[in-house]
């Protein structure tokens, strides 16, 4: 299927319903073909550029392994590594990669970073976070909800917690493109921007998805499938810890948000880190300044059955690698 050969993966704004699930169908495949042991090496001896301006466990190593499992080699290019950002414009490091590699991986900041490559670079980019999107999380997390419903049509999904951030903005078009009803539950001073409701409201006229922003939290999680979180602090704006904090409280999943639901089956999710203990440097830095033990949710949620956490973390690991073969396979 040549659906998406040559395309970048930048937002999932420019990708139709149709390539989103091709995409989710086709992650599942290679997880499946994975676990048989499967040979998939469809991007064999090509060669993979992975630019990272921040810190990453789960998309620098789900590109990674993905790279090898594909039969391509993987080079990180940690910002300090490289001149670009410091010597070298966006521009010129684009055309440079794209003359030796045969697709970018990027994480930043800055969105404009990301489509200036894929601009100049004449190979696919691929966007693995920015401040503004976070596309791959979007595919981990439909193939969970997939995996455990066996559809995305219909699935009531509520997001709790920081409304503007890169993950919320990125299920928010995700879902109104695939026809999944979509709740965002958080304080007003957080809900996305006027200009994102309006684009995915437009979309869901055609998929016949729901979409909700609200603070109300009662009336927003009750019926959900899955109640989704996400850190209070993204990258790149530590300073924000008090104000988050005040603003966020009462929006922690914890078990009395479980049981307000009213499914017993409701499954949990997080695209992880997650601040849910004491055992890190940034949980004991909380705990000493703000007397919490546990942020955007309970160490209890997360641990109990309706986690399905660790389920969407391997999954990075397929989808990434059904978007790299998906956009570089050359039949
Ligand atoms: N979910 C996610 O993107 O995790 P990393 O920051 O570890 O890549
Ligand atoms: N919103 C988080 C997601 C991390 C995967 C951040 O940008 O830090």
């Amino acid at each position: 299927n040549d659906l998406l050969v040559g395309k970048s993966f930048l937002t999932l704004k420019n990708h139709s319903e149709e390539e989103i699930h091709y995409l989710i169908d086709l992650a599942a495949e290679l997880k499946a073909m994975k676990k048989k042991r499967i040979p998939h090496r469809y991007l064999e001896g090509q060669n993979i550029a992975l630019l990272f301006e921040k810190p990453s466990t789960r998309t620098r190593c789900a590109f990674t392994v993905a790279c090898v499992d594909l039969g391509a080699h993987p080079e990180y290019l940690g910002k300090q590594d490289v001149q670009f950002g410091k010597k070298e414009s966006t521009r010129d490091t684009a055309i440079v990669l794209g003359r030796m590699f045969d697709g970018i991986g990027f994480r930043g900041f800055k969105q404009s970073v990301v489509e200036t490559l894929a601009e100049y670079a004449g190979v696919p980019v691929w966007n693995g976070l920015t401040d503004e999107f976070h596309p791959t999380q979007v595919l981990a997390d439909f193939l969970t909800i997939k995996e455990q419903k066996g559809r995305l049509k219909g699935v009531n999904l509520v997001y709790v917690g920081d409304g503007r951030n890169n993950v919320a903005t990125s299920l928010l078009v995700g879902a109104a493109k695939v026809g999944m009803n979509f709740r965002i539950c958080s304080p007003k001073e957080l809900f996305p921007s006027e200009e994102m409701v309006a684009y995915a409201q437009k979309l869901a006229e055609e998929s016949k998805s729901d979409i909700v922003i609200s603070d109300n939290i009662d009336e927003t999680v009750k019926g959900a499938d899955a109640i989704y979180t996400d850190v209070w602090v993204s990258m790149g704006e530590e300073d924000k810890f008090k104000e988050r904090i005040e603003l966020l409280l009462p929006y922690q999943v914890n078990r009395k948000m479980i049981e307000k639901t009213g499914n017993e089956q409701v499954m949990f999710l997080h695209c992880l880190p997650s601040f849910h203990d004491l055992e890190t440097e940034i949980g004991r830095k909380v705990y000493e300044e703000y007397g919490i033990k546990e942020m955007e949710v309970t160490d209890e949620v997360f641990q109990s059955k309706h986690s399905f956490v660790f389920d969407q973390a391997e999954n990075r690991l397929h989808t990434i690698k059904a978007v790299m073969a998906a956009t570089n396979h050359r039949q």
